[in-house]
């Protein structure tokens, strides 16, 4: 198994190129198979998942070509299968996301439980209600853990959907659903995360007719089929928010290129909060953590346009370093504090007591071995490993290299001490 040894690396400087959203691809990957005809992705990083959802969507007939290192080509000309493929299903929770586009293609989808990150139980409930609603018969097998959903004889048909949480994979997996719908569907208490922004353009471009998108209330009207589009991939925030975060515990100074600082509001104000120097442009954003003295502030994770609950460790990570005590609340997922226990090891010292975190600052964090628990909680520790005293020893990398393009390559080009060893 692979690991990082991350050593203590002084402010970080230079210039950083944000890749594609990990969060917005995988979804876009999915839609492409509501069509037959051709769909190109560009900016897509290369990350483990993407090549997951690459292998789940060739296991359903896509024909799937790199037509240079970040543009992809999904051409679906037939469905070959409407079940997927159990080992790739449970190796990554996004791979749900297939469901709606089957469902609405062939009138049937059956899927493996899904797998991913293990940060609470993250149930499909909502996913399955929506379906449900559009007139799918949903069959759950706990027996062999599979899910079916069945559409009736006239196909899906559109219906008001009142989501009982934002959940982003829902409102995705449902509007993808119904843009074959017979009539209309609204999606009440929708995401409004930018991610569903991406997918409502993207399908907006093969053809469908999706309103409201980044607000609360979607509506979808159908449309008997789509063409094929293409597409460019918003930049990714959780990636950019990770770079801020090492400009700030680092105390450097980092030019963020290729990321929307409208999508970053709430990290943007936290850490200027803390006393970092943030300039916003169009499409970048120099982040300053030389310029003084930084401060305990406190987060609590919300759905968007809350603080994303994706930079929770990331952000807990550097607030170990800075003056004060500082509180953090998760409110998105349960189960997503257990990159404390790793923080705890290196010299950090968190309480937690359900989903409060108090942080006390100033730690004097040193170097051993630890384990990135999922993809977040890993960028976490190499935040964290850039300012310990001695080497910080990572493993279970393979969750960081899920979610982060290039990520080893992106830091030691800013002046980070970072290496992959095989063990
Ligand atoms: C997506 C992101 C993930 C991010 C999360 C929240 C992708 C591939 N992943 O995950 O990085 O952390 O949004 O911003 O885009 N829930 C239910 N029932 C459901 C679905 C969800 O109870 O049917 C709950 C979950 O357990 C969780 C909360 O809703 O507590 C949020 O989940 P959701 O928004 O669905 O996250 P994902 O789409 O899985």
């Amino acid at each position: 198994m692979a690991k990082y040894i991350v050593e203590q690396s002084g402010p970080l400087r230079g210039e950083v190129q944000i890749s594609g959203a990990k969060n917005a691809v995988l979804p876009l990957m999915a839609a492409a198979l509501l069509s037959e005809e051709e769909c190109i992705i560009r900016d897509v990083p290369q990350l483990r998942d993407v090549s997951l959802m690459k292998e789940i969507l060739a296991s359903l007939g896509s024909k799937i070509d790199e037509l240079s290192e970040n543009t992809l080509s999904i051409y679906t000309e037939d469905i070959i299968s409407t079940e997927a493929d159990r080992e790739l299903v449970t190796k990554m929770r996004a791979s749900i996301l297939v469901m709606g586009p089957l469902l609405a293609r062939k009138g049937r989808a059956r899927i493996p439980l899904p797998g991913g990150c293990a940060i609470g139980a993250r149930p499909i409930d909502l996913h399955l209600k929506g379906f449900e609603a559009l007139g799918a018969q949903i069959v759950i097998n706990e027996e062999d853990s599979y899910v079916e959903a069945v559409a009736g004889p006239q196909g899906l048909i559109g219906e008001t959907i009142y989501l009982d949480f934002p959940s982003v994979g829902a409102t995705e997996n449902i509007m993808m659903a119904a843009v074959l719908a017979e009539g209309t569907t609204y999606i009440e208490n929708a995401a409004e995360e930018p991610e569903i922004v991406d997918l409502a353009n993207f399908m907006n471009k093969m053809g469908a007719k999706i309103k409201g998108a980044g607000t609360d209330t979607i509506k979808i009207e159908g449309v008997p089929h789509l063409r094929g589009a293409k597409h460019t991939v918003i930049p990714d925030r959780i990636e950019a928010a990770t770079f801020m975060l090492a400009a700030a515990i680092t105390k450097g100074s980092l030019h963020i290129c290729n990321a929307l600082p409208e999508h970053l509001k709430p990290v943007i104000a936290k850490l200027r909060e803390c006393g970092v120097r943030i300039e916003v442009g169009d499409d970048d954003l120099i982040v300053r953590g030389d310029l003084g003295p930084q401060n305990h502030t406190d987060i609590k994770t919300l759905p968007y346009p809350g603080f994303p609950t994706d930079i929770q460790s990331p952000f807990m990570a550097y607030l170990t370093t800075v003056n004060g005590s500082s509180v953090v609340i998760e409110t998105v997922f349960e189960n997503r504090f257990m990159h404390v226990s790793q923080l705890s090891k290196m010299g950090a010292s968190i309480e937690t007591a359900g989903n409060k975190a108090n942080i006390k600052g100033n730690a004097k964090l040193r170097g051993c071995s630890v384990m990135a628990t999922d993809l977040r909680a890993g960028a976490a520790l190499v935040l964290a490993g850039l300012v310990a005293e001695g080497k910080t020893e990572i493993s279970e990398i393979y969750h960081i290299e899920r979610g982060y393009e290039k990520f080893i390559e992106k830091f030691a080009a800013l002046g980070a001490k970072i290496t992959r060893v095989e063990d």
